[in-house]
């Protein structure tokens, strides 16, 4: 396996006797989630799920982003937390930077735009303006089927297609992935006839991004969703075949987080040096903010884009509260190749690193700050990927779950479910006179 985890300074702040006496309860909770005795038990389909999804629906999918690849520059995703961060996080970390400004011939496959993840009357005003001047088709996700977001933008949205090309061409230019019977729009869907994909019952929102909930679009964006499965398939046989600390990643990750949260770490901020990984930082805050933080508990789990965010959070990570600690990702190899230039004049003084890769001097950043944080007191983990591919996205995406998992078994909370986001929803209905 390819991805690796470096645990810093973190025997600093924790013993590695506090680290082995808690061989047995990880090898407990792994034991717990593999038999389906765990706490949210019945939500355990992403457990096994790159090995078992099958051919056909592989191939339902590829033949589903085919067609729209045919007909459409843009392509809308509508959905919220974990039905487009997955998908969010895999198609920004492998396109182009800048693909909404790419051409259509160069970007080779539709632009994926998303919506139904805010309910700004502005950002859906924009994208109607967009979508006027382009050929484009819908992807609607919803597992409930009943969440008001994605309901609205896609009430929006279905008129504004149908407006455009008509009732029938617009029916193929929709696909709606849904629960395999409940919810609003599964019926519509069933009404309408619109293409359909199930999310499986015992899949939840943010452990879905290898169901078609993430495949689908990200197979729209043109990436390789058999290799993506395949990286997930060797991390999850690597994390089952393996209960030692130093062959188990998930059980050393899950297991530091929570020693460092027993001597007050409480937030922990996950770092990038990429800035097509925010998304992946974003759908990682999901993840382990829904699954850990209930009953009192959890880990806060904060984002910064490095260096972007050393000039704005630098100082605070480096001088404030000690209750933080540092997960970085690392890649190693960048897609591209671009150097420093000489310049004769050398106003700016730069000429000692003329002929330096960028990344290297993004990569002694990274150390630098590494170094800088371990000295002002912060615990700092590094878990570093050879290069960003759907392998190794596919493999680190498993590998976060595995042990998001056990960090909720751990706390004694059921990482699955989600009651508190019902309290905001609660209040809005009343609000709105529902
Ligand atoms: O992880 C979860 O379960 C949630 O974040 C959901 O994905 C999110 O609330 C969207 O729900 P739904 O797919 O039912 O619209």
């Amino acid at each position: 396996m390819e991805i690796r985890l470096d645990k810093g300074n973190v025997f600093e702040h924790i013993s590695e006797a506090e680290l082995n006496s808690l061989q047995g309860r990880m090898e407990d909770c792994s034991d717990a989630l593999l038999e389906k005795t765990c706490k949210g038990n019945d939500y355990l389909g992403w457990v096994n799920l790159p090995g078992k999804i099958k051919a056909e629906e592989i191939i339902a999918i590829k033949n589903a982003a085919e067609r729209f690849l045919d007909e459409s520059e843009v392509v809308v995703i509508i959905g919220i937390g974990g039905s487009y961060l997955g998908a969010r996080a895999v198609i920004d970390a492998l396109t182009h930077n800048f693909s909404c400004i790419q051409s259509q011939k160069a970007r080779k496959h539709p632009l994926i735009l998303f919506a139904g993840q805010n309910l700004s009357e502005d950002y859906l005003s924009d994208l109607l303006e967009i979508l006027d001047k382009k050929d484009y088709s819908i992807v609607v996700i919803s597992k409930s089927g009943t969440t008001t977001e994605p309901a609205i933008a896609f009430r929006i949205l279905e008129q504004h297609i149908e407006d455009k090309y008509g009732k029938d061409i617009s029916k193929r230019r929709i696909i709606a992935i849904t629960d395999k019977a409940r919810g609003s729009l599964k019926k519509l869907a069933g009404k309408t006839g619109y293409e359909t994909f199930v999310i499986p019952d015992d899949v939840g929102g943010r452990f879905s991004v290898l169901t078609p909930v993430g495949l689908l679009p990200i197979a729209i964006a043109g990436l390789d969703i058999g290799e993506l499965l395949e990286g997930a398939k060797e991390m999850s046989a690597a994390i089952k075949g393996n209960s030692s600390f130093e062959k188990n990643i998930a059980f050393y990750y899950a297991a530091i987080r929570y020693l460092l949260f027993n001597k007050g770490k409480v937030i922990e901020m996950f770092v990038n040096y990429n800035p097509s990984l925010h998304y992946f930082t974003e759908w990682w805050k999901q993840l382990y903010g829904e699954s850990e933080g209930k009953q009192g508990k959890g880990i806060f789990p904060a984002g910064a884009d490095l260096t972007t965010d050393l000039h704005s959070m630098g100082q605070l990570m480096q001088d404030g509260v000690r209750n933080i600690f540092e997960t970085i990702l690392w890649v190693e190899k960048p897609r591209k190749e671009l150097t420093v230039p000489e310049d004769k004049a050398n106003y700016d003084e730069l000429n000692y690193i003329a002929g330096k890769r960028i990344n290297e001097v993004n990569e002694k950043a990274m150390l630098g700050t590494e170094q800088a944080h371990k000295a002002g007191g912060l615990p700092v983990i590094k878990i570093s990927i050879p290069e960003l591919n759907e392998r190794n996205l596919g493999a680190l995406i498993y590998f976060f779950e595995y042990a998001c998992a056990l960090s909720g078994l751990l706390l004694d909370v059921n990482p699955f479910d989600q009651p508190g986001v019902e309290e905001y929803k609660k209040n809005m209905f009343k609000l709105l006179g529902k």
